[in-house]
């Protein structure tokens, strides 16, 4: 038995003892419960305490952690070393926000003189838009961005878009993911050629969703502009600039493969944000994801945000046997944190072998999920509430959401109490003896009292971590976003697996393109499965 399977089995067995109490009885017999369990970072305030483990379930989670080396596991990936061994790459998406006399190094080799010579590059493009200096074919100012990407070309700079827009841009940003045309006719409605920038982004630029809309957006350019003056409409961010100009675009800007699609939102996959936003509220983004940064290589393992909220999961997940978990940001501003995080930690850790290429000994990513607080208080939480299945939930909350037309504490008070309230109500529950208490003062008879009374109950003890955010800034959004990638890191740590390839998305994308072969054959190939044969001559009448 290794160190790290002794120290798993430590966990689960005292998790198991956890079992027998709850989490409500903690705070009496473990006064110290709130100053260990609620911790401070780049802004954040972090409280775990409301999570099912003991000190000693804390302690245990924390010396699997020790165990596993988080610590130099951490080192190796900010000094850039083949974390990412499936694909022998570093994954250095740090270094995207670091100052820029920083000296980050991928496989050896300097990366931060390029960093910052393509956040200058950046810069000068938003300021020129903003300015006017940078127009269109006919030199008119641009008014509008179509942004078409998918996946981490997609979800993170469309986050950082909904959270910090302003209500009424001076640049419309649009963007394009669905291969379904009605995303991008959706898109374009409205808009004029002339006027209209279109941000191909992908990493590898040979996405098949990204190209179509791509071919989309350049008919749809071609139908006012003659191709001399496209060029100038047509702008690509990705890791093969050769093939970005080989399609058309007329300008490009690049990052690295050491960049995980992911994890690119810090580098010109936000191009078309930094432009809409400016670039001095993108580079806040970047100082907030930098103070993060700071804190999980500086803090003590007991104190680190990412690492405890990796535990509070691996905990559940390992410890519990809880596979899904749900995040409730309370603030419309957040409402696409929860698709983000989908790809973020399922796409990361979603992995049935280990770095050795070895059956995983652990579970690995739980179901993420969730809605905006408070929409999803009035759809799904009738599960996390009384459902048999335990859901950790994840309540953010921030202190003034801005952007709202009205006065920020009348608008922000209602936010807060229900998510303060849900976490409470999901810890303290209600007995039987309670609901049917209430129904009999409420005027119940006995006997309706007794059928009614279960029906009513709450059991209670239902784990939650919420995450307090002063105000909707740059500095905290992206702050929060770089504690979430570095959980996830610190998750596949203690899985031992790695976070940084995604093998799993590509057995899909083959047999789409047999499939489309078959359409276009007119008739399912030989060898086709009945079922997918018979659904496809289905679709092809
Ligand atoms: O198919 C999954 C994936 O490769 C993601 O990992 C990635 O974020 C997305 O597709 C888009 O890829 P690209 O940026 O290369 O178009």
């Amino acid at each position: 038995m290794t160190a790290r399977t002794q120290a798993l089995d430590m966990l689960r067995g005292v998790a198991r003892k956890d079992a027998d109490g709850r989490i409500i009885h903690q705070f009496a017999t473990d006064p110290g419960r709130i100053d260990r369990m609620g911790v401070e970072a780049a802004g954040l305030y972090l409280d775990l305490s409301k999570q099912s483990w003991s000190a000693e379930g804390f302690e245990a989670a924390l010396d699997l952690a020790r165990t596993c080396d988080v610590e130099g596991r951490r080192n190796a990936l900010f000094a850039g070393e083949a974390v990412n061994n499936t694909e022998g790459r570093a994954v250095l998406h740090p270094a995207l926000r670091a100052a820029d006399d920083a000296d980050f190094r991928a496989l050896g080799q300097p990366v931060s003189a390029e960093v910052a010579e393509a956040r200058k590059a950046m810069a000068a493009f938003a300021t020129d838009i903003g300015s006017g200096a940078e127009t269109g074919g006919s030199k008119q100012p641009f008014t509008a961005i179509v942004h078409i990407g998918i996946g981490g070309s997609d979800l993170g700079p469309r986050l950082l878009w909904e959270a910090l827009r302003p209500l009424e841009p001076v640049i419309d940003l649009r963007f394009v993911a669905n291969i379904d045309p009605r995303d991008m006719g959706e898109a374009l409605a409205g808009l004029d050629p002339e006027t209209t920038l279109v941000v191909v982004v992908s990493k590898t630029f040979t996405t098949q969703e990204t190209l179509a809309n791509a071919e989309l957006a350049k008919a749809w350019l071609a139908e006012s502009l003659s191709p001399k003056r496209m060029v100038h409409h047509l702008i690509g961010v990705t890791a093969a600039p050769e093939k970005a100009e080989a399609w058309g675009c007329g300008r490009t800007f690049g990052f690295r493969d050491w960049v995980g699609g992911r994890y690119s939102l810090w580098s010109a996959v936000s191009l078309s944000v930094a432009v809409a936003l400016g670039w001095d509220v993108f580079e806040r983004v970047l100082n907030g994801a930098r103070a993060m940064d700071e804190h999980f290589l500086s803090a003590d393992l007991e104190r680190n945000a990412p690492v405890l909220l990796a535990l509070a999961q691996i905990y559940n997940v390992e410890g519990r046997g809880r596979h899904a978990r749900t995040v409730a940001p309370y603030a419309h501003g957040l409402r696409r944190l929860p698709a983000f995080l989908q790809q973020l930690e399922m796409e990361s850790n979603g992995k049935r072998v280990k770095r050795d290429g070895t059956p995983v000994d652990t579970a690995t990513s739980p179901i993420v999920f969730g809605e905006p607080g408070t929409n999803g208080q009035h759809a799904f939480f009738q599960q996390i509430h009384q459902g048999p299945q335990v859901v950790p939930a994840e309540f953010i909350v921030v202190g003034h959401t801005s952007g709202a037309a009205m006065d920020a504490r009348e608008g922000d008070a209602p936010l807060w109490s229900n998510a303060l309230a849900q976490a409470q109500a999901l810890m303290v529950g209600k007995t039987e003896a309670e609901a049917r208490a209430e129904l009999i003062a409420a005027g119940a008879d006995e006997a309706e009292a007794d059928r009614l009374a279960p029906h009513k109950a709450f059991p209670g003890d239902r784990p939650s971590t919420t995450i307090l955010m002063d105000a909707l800034s740059p500095e905290a959004v992206g702050a929060l976003i770089a504690l979430y990638e570095h959980k996830t890191f610190v998750e596949g740590v203690i899985q031992d697996i790695n976070s940084f390839d995604q093998w799993g998305v590509e057995l899909g994308k083959a047999l789409a393109k047999a499939v489309l072969a078959d359409v276009a054959a007119g008739e399912p190939s030989a060898g086709l499965d009945p079922s997918t044969a018979e659904l496809l001559k289905r679709l092809m009448v």
